[in-house]
């Protein structure tokens, strides 16, 4: 890789990701590591011929265009890409990379994990521990909904959503799915496909959001659709937070019409809807799917592979 290409990491990517960017670029790095945006973004862009960057970084159709002509790829650290406008950075001729695949097994164990924590109460067990409120065991304390032999309904079935299929199958759940198209037989494993959204949602006993975001499905999760589920619904999200209508989601917890709930996801992150802080029933978790040490190197190792493969005149395996 000719050392004279010059590459903007946005932010504090692992030591080892950062040490390979360093190595095999002119890399500029971001010793802040702050979400860079807006006009501060394009300012840190000039003189650069590609950029790996963040979902933390929004690049709207104003950034894209007020981007140098220079810059010739993004490749965003991240299986999701709606921070990118797709349609603004094809009109400029730039190329746009994401990190499928790699970060599957970690975000549906974290899928797992709200599932459990959410139906088994682990944050009210856990406070009540370790606020020395736990006056000894009764029969009835903290009982939750079991997980053996219920409906997991998974809305998304690309790499991270067969990844939970499979954790499910595991805990003796009858896995259910809808998505874009059918799943051929060998990847369904006797998951049971539904035509469409709404009819996942009334087998839904426990529903995991594992799409991506797209302005059609925003909000989706409201109060309509929330009627569809069965009563007392265990509902995680590990995808995006704009999936969800949180007022609507809000109310369903309060009503147990929903009966407890796994965040890791949330509209306008790191900004999260204070109503959630007051809910026993709901679970919350700092967008850390990816969030393991051999997961983050594996996305910034595809991000490099991408841009390698980029610059060396080839198609990178993950352009979108
Ligand atoms: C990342 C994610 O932690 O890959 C994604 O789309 O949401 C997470 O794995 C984050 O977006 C890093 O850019």
């Amino acid at each position: 890789m000719p050392q004279d290409i010059k590459l903007l990491v946005t932010r504090q990517f692992p030591a080892d990701v950062l040490a390979r960017a360093g190595a095999d670029y002119a890399a500029t790095f971001n010793s802040k590591d702050t979400a860079w945006q807006g006009a501060e973004l394009i300012a840190q862009a000039e003189g650069q011929d590609g950029i790996m960057c963040s979902s933390s970084n929004k690049f709207t159709p104003d950034v894209i265009a007020g981007l140098p002509d220079r810059v010739r790829i993004l490749a965003t650290f991240s299986v999701g890409f709606e921070h990118i406008d797709l349609n603004a950075a094809k009109a400029r001729g730039i190329a746009v990379t994401n990190t499928p695949d790699v970060l599957s097994a970690a975000t549906a164990d974290i899928a797992f994990m709200l599932l459990l924590c959410a139906s088994r109460r682990a944050g009210e067990a856990d406070r009540m521990v370790r606020g020395g409120h736990w006056k000894g065991w009764t029969p009835t304390q903290l009982l939750g909904t079991g997980m053996q032999g219920k409906r997991l309904a998974i809305l998304g079935m690309g790499g991270i959503g067969r990844e939970v299929a499979a954790r499910g199958r595991g805990f003796g759940m009858k896995i259910h799915y809808h998505n874009r198209s059918r799943l051929s037989l060998e990847l369904e494993q006797g998951a049971v496909y539904h035509e469409t959204a709404e009819d996942l949602l009334r087998v839904a006993d426990f529903l995991s959001f594992n799409c991506p975001m797209s302005d059609d499905m925003k909000h989706f999760l409201n109060t309509r659709r929330i009627a569809l589920l069965p009563d007392g619904a265990v509902v995680v999200n590990t995808a995006r937070g704009g999936l969800v209508e949180d007022a609507a989601l809000i109310n369903a917890l309060k009503s147990g019409k929903v009966s407890a709930a796994g965040l890791d996801v949330y509209e306008g992150e790191p900004n999260v809807n204070p109503a959630y802080w007051e809910l026993d029933n709901a679970f919350l978790t700092p967008h850390i799917g990816s969030a393991t040490v051999e997961t983050r190197n594996a996305m910034g190792f595809r991000a490099l592979d991408n841009l390698d493969a980029f610059f060396a005149g080839e198609t990178p395996v993950d352009l979108l």
